[in-house]
């Protein structure tokens, strides 16, 4: 017989069915308390809230486990690369040889922006930050493809959607840098790969010739396909969020664009490597920066520590720690900050504080690191992020969609005043 959960409110019982995963994670559904009780629940952070039922992604935060549609992320991140995956995800199942080519010759098929998108971008201060550029660009699409505004899209129409942002958000991503060092922005090239033709969009100038670094190609597909999907983050919760207000995929995605910025979520990466700066300026004693982490008084924290779901390791760091060190040796970078960071490491590890909440690196500990000595700027870290995000909210938004979700809309218990007269400005 199926669990069910009992909850007993002013003396009277509920019964709840209890809703098991695949992996046997387990829920107490409360569709029916509210109408049958009057009570909701209440849980700040949605820490223990399953927002919804989802096949895409597995994280077990205690084994330190993730997984796409199945398959344990150590293994994509080893032999796959950032469009297969992005399949994998967006369709739930691994491409044959003709289904990867025809998905990654309709993606570049796609690349080139609309040339009135450039007269948007020329209107931004070169001071602005490419996140906010991103997610404006992104949202202008709508402008572009207006047919995306329809709720009622055919699967067709969606699969054009869906393809056109996996090509067009690369080339807007470049752009952004562009517009922010106050260089001519570069057009896709169609005969690279996916990885390569952002880095040519990013790095190459018109007066040299532009090799492509397989040593950085392959960093970078790791890169992405690492941080391809995290299940319902803030920034995947909003995406879904949006979307079910019947928005169109590029509404939701520049939607949770904006949410990935915030430095405890995406915008981390780039909070690390200004913090591993800081420190080096302040003479690299990684020691005095613990204890201001630990110091409540003081707001500072350290960034890429602690994990809402991870609470032993984030296996995500555990391959981007690797590859950091590969990249660098190969690109003979010595970099000072990659010493300082495992100084922190190795301390914030055996610090009663740390290992009492379990706070361990997290995935943007490192990744930092590797962008910089792939020549990304600091400020274009968070816009690395989005693009390896793409699929997995593409595949949530998609996902959300076909199960015909509700509109999100949680609720509330309020605190404010009760009813009382309004009073004329004069007698307050
Ligand atoms: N440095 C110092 N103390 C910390 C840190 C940290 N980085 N993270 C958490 N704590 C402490 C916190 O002060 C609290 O202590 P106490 O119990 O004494 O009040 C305890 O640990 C629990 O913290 P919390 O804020 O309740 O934990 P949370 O699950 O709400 O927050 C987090 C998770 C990621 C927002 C947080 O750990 C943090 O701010 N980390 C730094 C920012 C960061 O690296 N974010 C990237 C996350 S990975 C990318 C992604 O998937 O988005």
């Amino acid at each position: 017989m199926s669990e069910i959960a009992e909850i007993i409110l002013d003396g009277q019982s509920y019964k709840l069915p209890v809703v098991e995963g695949t992996e046997n994670e387990k829920a107490i559904d409360i569709n029916a308390l509210r109408a049958q009780s009057g009570y909701i629940t209440l849980d700040s952070g949605y820490k223990n809230t399953g927002a919804t039922t989802s096949a895409i992604t597995f994280l077990d935060g205690e084994k330190g486990i993730l997984s796409y549609r199945g398959y344990p992320i150590e293994q994509l991140a080893e032999k796959s690369n950032f469009i297969e995956v992005a399949y994998l995800l967006i369709y739930g199942v691994l491409p044959t040889t003709q289904e990867l080519e025809d998905f990654s010759n309709k993606i570049k098929m796609h690349t080139l922006v609309n040339e009135d998108m450039r007269k948007i971008l020329d209107g931004f201060p070169s001071a602005a930050h490419p996140m906010g550029i991103l997610s404006a660009l992104i949202s202008s699409l709508t402008a572009f493809y207006p047919e995306s505004l329809n709720p009622n899209q055919s699967k067709e129409e969606v699969d054009l959607s869906i393809i056109r942002l996996m090509a067009k958000l690369p080339t807007i991503a470049a752009w952004s840098y562009k517009n922010s060092v106050g260089h001519p922005v570069n057009y896709p090239n169609n005969k690279l790969d996916y990885a390569s033709n952002f880095l040519q969009m990013m790095f190459a100038f018109p007066t040299e010739d532009y090799e492509v670094n397989p040593v950085v190609v392959d960093a970078l597909n790791k890169l992405l396909i690492l941080h391809a999907d995290h299940e319902q983050n803030c920034s995947t919760s909003t995406v879904r969020l949006v979307g079910s207000a019947n928005a169109s995929l590029y509404s939701s995605v520049s939607a949770g664009i904006s949410a990935l910025w915030g430095p405890l979520h995406g915008g981390a990466n780039q909070a690390v490597i200004e913090m591993l700066e800081q420190i080096k300026a302040d003479g690299g004693d990684s020691k005095k920066f613990i204890a201001k982490a630990k110091d409540k008084d003081d707001p500072f924290r350290l960034m890429g520590f602690g994990h809402r779901v991870y609470k032993n390791f984030d296996p995500r760091a555990k391959i981007i720690k690797k590859t950091a060190d590969d990249v660098l040796s190969a690109l003979g970078i010595n970099d000072p900050i990659l010493t300082i960071a495992k100084e922190l490491e190795e301390a914030a590890l055996n610090d009663p504080y740390f290992v009492e909440r379990k706070l361990y690196p997290n995935v943007d500990f490192y990744s930092g690191i590797i962008y910089r000595a792939l020549g990304i700027p600091t400020d274009m870290f968070t816009v690395m992020f989005a693009l390896g995000r793409l699929p997995g909210w593409i595949a949530q938004w998609k996902e959300m969609r076909e199960n015909k979700e509700p509109i999100g809309r949680p609720r509330q218990i309020y605190i404010g005043e009760t009813e009382r007269n309004y009073v004329p400005i004069e007698k307050r």
